[in-house]
Order: structure tokens, then sequence, then C-alpha cells
């Protein structure tokens, strides 16, 4: 069942057009997360799902209904923000009640919720206390309760974990996806993060410039980009663009890319490898190391492979890859 659906969805801001052109269908269920560059439409999007800001075209559906021109409280949605935008005078069970009083909930209905998501999130030992005597995480926490707390067919997320530091955000990724499968619920996340969103999505959508470049599988979109945008965009190193005379048979691509953990260095250039370099740069990560080097052809490209053992910069090296892990982009930049 189709739970959220957009129909030529476009945006303008005065004379400026924002989105342009987005169709989209999202299943019942499913975790669906926008991902793209500051300023690609992902917020502005996701506004006009909650009702918080009004297409300039075309028709948001959720469930079985036209919601194109409902308020927000009428769309069985429920957003948390990246601000958390939490009550600062409320306590924390006032925080989390308020949007069931707003719906005249019974007082004793209100305690059973309140208590049932206070322990799913974890949070019952909060529930006296102001959200200004409360850590990021925590208040976090309590935004996400409040939203629980109401039921709603879709949940709605615009960067929620972006004020946390890298190791409470990679715990509470992880409770997202966890939270997810326990409500079984319809999720749409916002993140800029490209990690982020490939851990929780069931499906991402790559937004550009208000277009949607490609929606995906995670895998699928890192393996097969249908675009040089994607393909750029997924990857960290990026994926390296070389000239065509890199790879024997271009194919008649414009650009070819390939990624740095599908290249491999060796010790000294051996005369008969058609590819080789100078080490120009060495990056030691721990778990991986990535060595820029300049080729014989005059790209610069990133390599991510340790089984070098002590490069130097200036080292010359061979180059190699798989046939296979080349990737081959027209002239418009889409996947031959
Ligand atoms: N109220 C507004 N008036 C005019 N322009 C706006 C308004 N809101 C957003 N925009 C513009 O619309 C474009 C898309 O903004 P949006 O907030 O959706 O981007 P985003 O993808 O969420 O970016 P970020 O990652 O920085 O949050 C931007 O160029 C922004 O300047
Ligand atoms: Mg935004």
């Amino acid at each position: 069942m189709s739970c959220v659906r957009l129909e030529g969805i476009a945006k303008r801001f005065g004379s400026t057009q924002v989105i342009r052109g987005v169709d989209l269908d999202i299943q019942s269920g499913e975790f669906v997360v926008f991902v793209g560059a500051s300023g690609s439409g992902k917020s502005t999007l996701l506004r006009m799902i909650a009702g918080l800001e009004q297409p300039s075209e075309g028709r948001v559906f959720i469930g079985d209904s036209d919601v194109t021109d409902a308020p927000p409280s009428e769309r069985g949605v429920s957003m948390v923000f990246q601000s958390y935008a939490l009550y600062p005078h409320m306590t924390v069970r006032e925080n989390i009640a308020f949007g069931l009083k707003l719906k005249k909930t019974g007082k004793a209905a209100i305690e059973e919720a309140v208590t049932r998501v206070a322990t799913m999130l974890e949070i019952e030992a909060l529930l006296d206390r102001k959200p200004g005597q409360l850590s990021g995480g925590q208040r976090q926490r309590v935004a996400i309760a409040r939203a629980i707390v109401r039921e709603p067919q879709v949940f709605l997320f615009d960067e929620p974990l972006s004020n946390l530091d890298a190791a409470l955000r990679t715990r509470t990724r992880i409770e997202i996806k966890e939270l997810h499968r326990k409500l079984a619920a319809t999720m749409i996340y916002v993140t800029h993060d490209q990690v982020e969103a490939m851990s929780l999505a069931d499906r991402m959508v790559i937004l550009n410039g208000g277009r949607i470049e490609q929606v995906g599988p995670p895998s699928v979109l890192y393996h097969q980009p249908a675009t040089k945008y994607v393909a750029a965009f997924l990857g960290s190193p990026t994926m390296n663009f070389v000239s065509p005379s890199v790879v024997g048979d271009a194919g008649g691509a414009e650009s070819v890319g390939i990624r740095p953990e599908d290249m491999r260095v060796a010790g000294a250039a051996g005369a008969e490898s058609g590819l080789s370099g100078t080490i120009e740069e060495v990056e030691e990560l721990g778990e991986t190391r990535i060595l820029h080097v300049k080729l014989n052809t005059g790209d610069i490209i990133a390599v991510r492979d340790r089984s070098l053992d002590d490069p130097n910069i200036g080292q010359v090296v061979s180059v190699a890859f798989d046939e296979t892990a080349v990737h081959r982009f027209d002239a418009k930049g889409a996947r031959i």
C-alpha cells in the first residue's frame, strides 16, 4: 500500500524555483531518506509533506486522502526537527503528553502512553526534568518520544542527529533503526550525511537542485549510480573520475569513474604494467589507508589500499583495477 504520494510537486519562493517537479511513491512501513547537498530542497520537500509549506504545483497524498490543502494537525504526521523544539517551561512528561492533551485524551490513557514510550526510549528517569536539564542526546530522545506518542501514520525527521557528537550520533542512528522495526511505521528522514542515509534507508532519494537524481536501495545507488552526480555524491573519498585513456576501452564514455576501494597499488611499476603513478600524499586512517597518486596519464586519484608496507611520498607504484569496477557516463552524465 502506498502511504505517501507526491505528484508533480513544484515549489517557488517568489521567483526562485526550489523544487522542480517531484514524483514519489512511498510504501507503508518504508524508511525513506532524502539526501542531497545543502540547498537541494530536502527540508522544503519534507515540510510540504508535513503541511508546513504549501506546494506551488502538484498534490500530496497520505494514506487514501489528498492532504494538499489540509493543515499539519490533520495529516497524521509527526515531525522531529534538528532543534528538537521542546517547550522549555514544561517537564519532559508534559512535553510528551502535550499533543495528547490537545486531542483531549483521558488522563489515565495519557499516563499509560507516556510511560510506554518513555520506557521504549529509556528516559523514564528523566520525566520530571525540564529540557534545560538534559543533554543533547536526551533532548533528542524526548523529541522522538513526543512524536511517537501521537501514533502518527508517518514520521518525518529533519536532521534530528546533527547536534549530537559523533559517537552519540552513531548510537542514536541504530536506535532509530530499531524503533522503525518495532513500530513498523513509515519514516521519511532528511540528512546531508551520506553514511547516515545509507545506514538507515530502505530507499534513498538523492536530490539535486530540487530534482530527484535517483531513487533506490543504498547498495543499488552506490554500485549502479544512474548518473555521474550520484556516483560522485556517494562514497568517501569520492569516486575517481579519470581520462578515458586510463581504461583500455572507454566504450564511448565521456567520463569514466573508479572507486578508491576498487583500485590497488603494487611496489614498483612493472615494465609490462600500463598504468603507474607517483604517491603524492598518504592518509593513515587506522582501519584503512588512502593513497593519493598522480598517474602517468596526469590524473590524480585516491586509492584505498593498505597492502604496501611503508608507502612514501614520491614513491613510484603500479596501479591496477578490475575492469568490472569501471563506471561509464555519457556527455550528459547518464550511466552507459
Ligand atoms: N522561506 C524561503 N524563502 C526563500 N527561499 C527559501 C525559503 N526556504 C528555503 N528556501 C531556499 O530553497 C532552497 C532549498 O532549501 P532547503 O531548506 O529545502 O534545503 P536543504 O536541502 O534542506 O538544505 P540544508 O542541507 O542546508 O538544510 C534553498 O536554496 C533555500 O535558500
Ligand atoms: Mg534542510
